[in-house]
């Protein structure tokens, strides 16, 4: 795992773009796996900034979004699908036809599950999967207990998980009880994975996923047996890691690698000059 220790939400929203956009370079045809959550905001924005200043082209790319809640339909003002498009893909010129979010309406859901699998498939798998981090540890809705081998799946949210998402409706009884998500086994097929967190909030879930041991009460710790995870906290995220003096050591040394192949510095974000 790569931990990046960022100053503040907006140079991990610019850190978490640049990887994206280091990707699509690589790769216009990418698959990306996407989030949803307020932790990714700052990151598509600067996506679409990038696609309105700079040209990043999305035209090539498809899309498979983590989650979605059951029971909501896509117009619905919480549902995921209605997140994504106000606030990335309306604003990028992605083709409608290779964005996929799991259908929170699905008659037969345990069907839909495994066309959806079936469409990660035949895309050729996910090569940059972003996730975002909840306090209990779960990554997409696998939430503390899930098989570390879970596949996409209906999930009944915990009762933490349906509290902290209440702030995105109007009262706390609107908040759906069950999600459908893509498993932990499905997200550690994805090539390569960028976790972002940010706030106090996080810093104790942080340091357990990052430093504690794998295990299925905290789903987020799965990934530290996975071959390439940049993880980009802020400092408030990044505040209770018992290494963090040596991940910042690592960043500063991979400066000087600058300009070799492959090795980008993600140190800091240039300062504008205004
Ligand atoms: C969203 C998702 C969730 C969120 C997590 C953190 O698609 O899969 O795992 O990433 O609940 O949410 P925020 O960013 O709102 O703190």
């Amino acid at each position: 795992m790569e931990v990046i220790i960022t100053r503040d939400y907006d140079e991990m929203s610019w850190v978490a773009a640049q990887i994206i956009r280091r990707q699509l370079i690589r790769k216009p045809d990418s698959v990306l796996g996407l989030a949803t959550g307020s932790t990714p905001l700052g990151t598509y924005k600067e996506m679409i900034r990038m696609h309105r200043e700079e040209g990043l082209d999305f035209s090539k790319v498809t899309t498979f979004n983590l989650d979605e809640y059951l029971g909501l339909p896509p117009t619905h003002p919480q549902s995921y699908h209605h997140f994504m498009q106000e606030n990335l893909f309306k604003h990028i010129n992605i083709h409608p036809g290779r964005i996929f979010i799991p259908n929170g309406m699905a008659e037969d859901i345990d069907s839909h599950c495994r066309w959806y699998e079936e469409q990660i498939k035949k895309a050729g798998g996910i090569d940059l999967q972003l996730l975002g981090i909840g306090s209990d540890g779960h990554i997409a809705f696998n939430e503390p207990g899930s098989s570390l081998g879970s596949r996409t799946r209906l999930k009944t949210l915990t009762e933490s998980t349906i509290r902290d998402n209440a702030r995105f409706f109007e009262r706390a009884e609107d908040v759906p009880h069950f999600a459908i998500t893509m498993g932990v086994g499905t997200i550690f097929e994805a090539r390569e994975i960028l976790l972002i967190a940010g706030g106090e909030e996080k810093a104790a879930v942080c340091a357990e996923f990052i430093e504690g041991p794998v295990t299925a009460r905290v789903t987020a710790s799965m990934l530290q047996l996975h071959p390439i995870v940049k993880v980009v906290l802020d400092e408030a995220a990044a505040s209770q890691l018992k290494q963090a003096g040596y991940y910042c050591w690592v960043q500063q040394q991979k400066q000087k690698l600058v300009g070799m192949p492959s090795q980008v510095s993600f140190l800091r974000r240039p300062v504008s000059k205004k």
